[in-house]
Formats: structure tokens, C-alpha cells, sequence
């Protein structure tokens, strides 16, 4: 039956059972502030959010023939540090931007320092519920604390995202420096969602070594992609500055052809994982 749902109806079903976990998670409680918990719900649990990088951590696990349940915690961590790097990259001292998700973005609706504190507690919950729902499995929930905090920090997109605002006075000279910022910026954090996963899905070296292929090239893949979404934007530093639309659409093509070719060995349980990369190239927001 799971088989032959499509991507999109998988896509759904995983985003929700995310969504409510997350839902249940950030609740009222004693001595939880209101305001901060709203704050924090609104942008966790928009109805917009993709769920990429959630979703990449469920069919890992898929691929790799383990139950769901194993991952779900992590692909909540995951995505409440990408909704805190939303929160914070939105802020006036940052990209000021008053969409998101076409809806409101933080700030705007709960004031700059109310935003900057829900972000933090993001960040702060998801290792704190990582350490609570794999304290069962004590040495996999340390090393999903250290992959998820490299991944997010100074050795991932923390870098990335001072690369990117040093780049508006100092503008990028090589093509190189643009790919590590993606990489760091965008790429860590999708890449560390496969990873996790095939830590928690007891992947052995071989196919440690094909998702981490896979997981590099698709992280860079999506930033790509973005850059093609936001062409009519003139974002500044981007792939299609560098080398113009036709030859980035190009880069994209090969990107996923190199996605696909990195699981090509797998069986049919990796095929939604493979179609995540289509899935990418066909995107429209
Ligand atoms: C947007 O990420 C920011 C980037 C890292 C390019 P997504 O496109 O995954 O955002 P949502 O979660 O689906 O809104
Ligand atoms: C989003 O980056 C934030 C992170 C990658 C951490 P961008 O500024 O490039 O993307 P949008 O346009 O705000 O989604
Ligand atoms: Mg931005």
C-alpha cells in the first residue's frame, strides 16, 4: 500500500506526523512563557513549510528499511533549526523581510526581540529534545547533538550565512567561494537530515558513503534551485549572477543526474529518497 502512494501523498504524510509531533511538543506548560510559545508555533508549524529536510530524514530511514518512529525526533530537530534560521534570517538587522512563507514573518507580527528569543528557544529545544527522545539510546542521541550543532554552527551555517552578508560589501571573486557558502549556508543542514537518518537507521560504511554523496549533492542541488527561484529577486551573490540562468539551469541538471547516479545501486525502498531530487528540480517555491 505505502508503495504505491506518490511522492506528494508521502511528502503529506510525513510533514504531518513531523507537525504533530512538534505540535505536541511546544505546548503550554508551567512557566512556559505565552507569547514566546505563539511566537514560536506561528512559524514551526506554518501549513507553507516544505518539510524538505524532515522529509529527506523519513525517507533515509525508508531507503534503508527501518520503521519511522526511529527518525521522527530527529526530523522535528531538524526542521524547529531551520525555522529559528528562518526567524533570525528574516530580521531587520539581517535580510528584513516581511514575508515568509507568504505569510507574515515573525518579527513583523511579534515585535524583533520576542522574534530573536523564539529562534533562540528553537535552537536550544532541539537539542534539548534530542537529548530527551533518544536518552534511551544514549550514544546515538550524542552523536545526533554533535552532527546536528556542526552542521548548524560555526562549521556549517553560521559561516555560511556570514559569507553571505560579507559578500554584500566584499563580493565573491571565485566560483569556489560561492559553492562553500552554499554548502555551508544551505547544504549542512539538508546534508546532516541524511546523515542523522542513516545513523539512526544503523546505515553500514557503503551505504554511509552513497547518502553522504548523495546528501552534498542535493544540499547544493536545492541552493541552486533557490537561486533559480529567486532570479527575478536579484538576491546579490547567487549562481545565476555568477553564470547566468541558462548555465546554472544546466548545473542543476547535472546536480541531480549525480544524485540519482549516487543511489542508482539502491533497491526500490530508496526510490522516494532518488525522487526527492526530482522533486527538487521540479520545484516551484
Ligand atoms: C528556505 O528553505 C531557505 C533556504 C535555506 C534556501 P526552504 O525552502 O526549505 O523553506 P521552507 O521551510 O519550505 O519554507
Ligand atoms: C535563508 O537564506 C536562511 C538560511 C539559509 C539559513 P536566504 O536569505 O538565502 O533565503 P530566503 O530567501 O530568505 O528564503
Ligand atoms: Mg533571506
Amino acid at each position: 500500500m505505502e508503495a504505491s502512494l506518490g511522492l506528494e501523498t508521502k511528502i503529506q504524510n510525513h510533514s504531518r506526523n513531523v507537525d504533530d509531533f512538534l505540535s505536541g511538543y511546544f505546548r503550554a506548560a508551567n512557566g512556559v512563557h505565552a507569547k514566546g510559545l505563539s511566537a514560536m508555533r506561528y512559524s514551526l508549524l506554518q501549513k507553507a513549510a516544505k518539510r524538505f529536510r524532515a522529509n529527506l530524514a523519513c525517507f533515509t530511514i525508508e531507503a534503508l528499511g527501518q520503521p519511522l518512529e526511529k527518525v521522527l525526533a530527529f526530523a522535528a530537530a531538524v526542521e524547529c533549526v531551520h525555522t529559528y534560521s528562518l526567524i533570525h534570517d528574516d530580521l531587520p538587522c539581517m535580510d528584513d523581510d516581511d514575508f515568509r512563507r507568504g505569510e507574515a514573518t515573525n518579527h513583523k507580527v511579534y515585535g524583533e526581540a520576542t522574534a530573536l528569543l523564539a529562534g533562540d528557544a528553537l535552537i536550544t529545544e532541539s537539542f534539548s529534545m534530542l537529548a530527551g527522545q533518544y536518552a534511551t539510546k544514549p550514544e546515538i542521541g550524542l552523536k545526533l547533538v554533535a552532527m546536528l550543532s556542526k552542521a548548524s554552527g560555526m562549521h556549517g551555517m553560521i559561516s555560511g550565512q556570514l559569507r553571505d552578508l560579507e559578500s554584500g560589501t566584499l563580493p565573491l571573486q571565485k566560483i569556489e567561494d560561492l559553492k562553500l557558502m552554499h554548502e555551508q549556508k544551505t547544504g549542512a543542514l539538508i546534508l546532516v537530515s541524511i546523515e542523522g537518518a542513516a545513523l539512526v537507521g544503523d546505515a553500514s560504511a557503503a551505504q554511509i558513503k552513497d547518502l553522504l554523496h548523495f546528501g552534498r549533492n542535493l544540499g547544493l542541488a536545492f541552493q541552486v534551485k533557490d537561486d533559480l527561484l529567486d532570479f527575478q529577486e536579484d538576491k546579490g551573490t547567487s549562481y545565476t549572477s555568477f553564470m547566468g540562468v541558462e548555465e546554472t539551469q544546466k548545473l542543476l541538471q547535472n546536480l541531480t543526474e549525480q544524485c540519482l547516479m549516487n543511489l542508482s545501486g539502491w533497491d526500490k525502498k530508496a526510490e522516494s529518497l532518488r525522487e526527492m531530487a526530482r522533486y527538487n528540480l521540479a520545484r516551484e517555491n
